[in-house]
């Protein structure tokens, strides 16, 4: 069955100033995920935030926190992000030696599990570890900073991921460069979970520019003409 077509706005690309109420402001604007990315200055070379700030911006919304984890190790906080308020955490797969362990451990604490791959990761690295996710994350430029070029030779990859997980219920996402131009290669590919920093937060004209990347990723699955 075809998995629904998720939004979900990079509050990375948002005022820090006000992250509250630009949560606010992305769930209003129509977005469906809020996609939190926490950056250790080891894994990635940038530094967000920790699980004190996910919890304080938790009560501005009502909508899935997505965890996106560009940290090593992970695992010694995943505990600390689930009670946050994260509904799912998506850890790197080259981010530690015990991928399953992580995965499982996430579950264990009641969240969906994602695995994201890095562009030079191929998508064979995940297929050990199907069977643990709810999601994988195909990134679609090297993570760290916000406003990079979409990496077009990521879309082999998402084809190939799709066609590993078959009929299973996990959703692809994709994270990266992603704008209503490039959103399309992304969803024509197979993946159905799009996040969009600035493309979304672009001149704080969040609906219209999540509904033109929604529109643009719905034409490419065939949902609208
Ligand atoms: C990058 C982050 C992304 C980032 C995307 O490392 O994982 O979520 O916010 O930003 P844009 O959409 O601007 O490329
Ligand atoms: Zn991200």
């Amino acid at each position: 069955m075809t998995r629904p077509l998720i939004l979900a706005p990079s509050l990375l690309a948002s005022d820090f100033a006000r992250l509250g109420e630009e949560v606010r402001a992305a769930d209003e604007a129509g977005g469906d995920w809020m996609h939190l990315d926490v950056m250790d200055g080891h894994f990635v070379p940038n530094i967000t935030f920790g699980p004190d700030l996910v919890k304080a911006i938790r009560p501005f919304t009502t909508k899935v926190f997505d965890v996106h984890l560009m940290i090593a190790p992970a695992d010694p906080y995943l505990e600390a992000f689930a009670r946050a308020g994260a509904d799912l955490i998506t850890v790197h797969a080259e981010a530690g030696p015990h991928l399953h362990r992580s995965l499982q451990t996430i579950r264990a604490l009641g969240k969906r599990a994602g695995v994201a791959i890095n562009p030079g990761t191929p998508a064979e690295a995940v297929a050990p570890v199907l069977g643990v996710v709810d999601l994988v994350l195909v990134m679609t430029v090297n993570p760290g900073f916000g406003g990079q070029s979409f990496i077009p030779e990521t879309c082999d990859k998402i084809r190939a991921v799709r066609a590993m997980i078959g009929g299973a219920d996990i959703d692809i996402e994709v994270d990266g460069g992603i704008t209503p131009e490039t959103a399309p290669l992304a969803a024509a590919s197979g993946a159905n979970v799009f996040v969009a920093g600035s493309a979304f937060f672009r001149g704080g004209a969040c609906r219209a520019n999540g509904e033109a990347i929604r529109n643009a990723a719905a034409m490419a699955r065939g949902e609208i003409a």
